[in-house]
């Protein structure tokens, strides 16, 4: 798919057929989200790909908003190391970019996904650092549910000229 028709269609897929995401495919929106731009090129990110079940409907139990979780392939959760990234602005910033990027890719390649947000709300990123044994240097940004989808949605269009200011405000 071309990549300005990515960004067009692109829409949040929260209903999943729970059919599992193969490796390659997997590899393939890692690969996607490693090539973010990053504050400083410092590419804080890591990713944990989250395929457990139990692990998924833990999310599920305390994130009001990633109930869709268990039925999706899979979770990637993506967190950024506070010591290379000392700028939690440009951490959370470089993630978010990573995760467009996983966003894009997924759709790209015929999956669904959806941004979960986790930071800067205290208690979803706890429960998530005491889940996965995250160091103290290591915040967690978001949480990606990816998976086949089980529901299509038509592009949303947001183009909106009263938010377009030319040469000053
Ligand atoms: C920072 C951030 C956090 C979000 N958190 C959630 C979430 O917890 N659960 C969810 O279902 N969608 C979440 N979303 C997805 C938005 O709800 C979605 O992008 C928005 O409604 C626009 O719809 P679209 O993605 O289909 O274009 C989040 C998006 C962002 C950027």
């Amino acid at each position: 798919m071309d990549v300005l028709q990515a960004i067009l269609t692109r829409r949040s897929i929260r209903r999943f057929t729970g059919q599992p995401v193969s490796e390659g495919d997997l590899e393939t929106l890692l690969r996607a989200a490693s090539q973010a731009p990053s504050a400083h090129n410092r590419q804080p990110w890591h990713f944990i790909v989250v395929r457990d079940k139990k692990s998924l409907e833990s999310i599920a139990e305390f994130h009001p908003y990633a109930k869709m979780l268990p039925r999706a392939g899979c979770g990637i959760v993506v967190c950024g190391d506070s010591v290379l990234q000392k700028c939690t602005g440009f951490l959370v910033a470089d993630c978010s970019a990573a995760i467009q990027n996983i966003l894009l890719a997924a759709h790209g390649i015929g999956l669904g996904a959806v941004w979960c947000g986790l930071y800067p709300r205290e208690g979803l990123t706890r429960p998530i650092s005491e889940l996965f044994g995250l160091p103290e240097n290591i915040i967690p940004v978001g949480v990606v549910a990816v998976g086949h989808g089980d529901e299509q949605k038509d592009p949303a269009d947001r183009y909106d000229k009263s938010k377009i200011h030319t040469e000053r405000w």
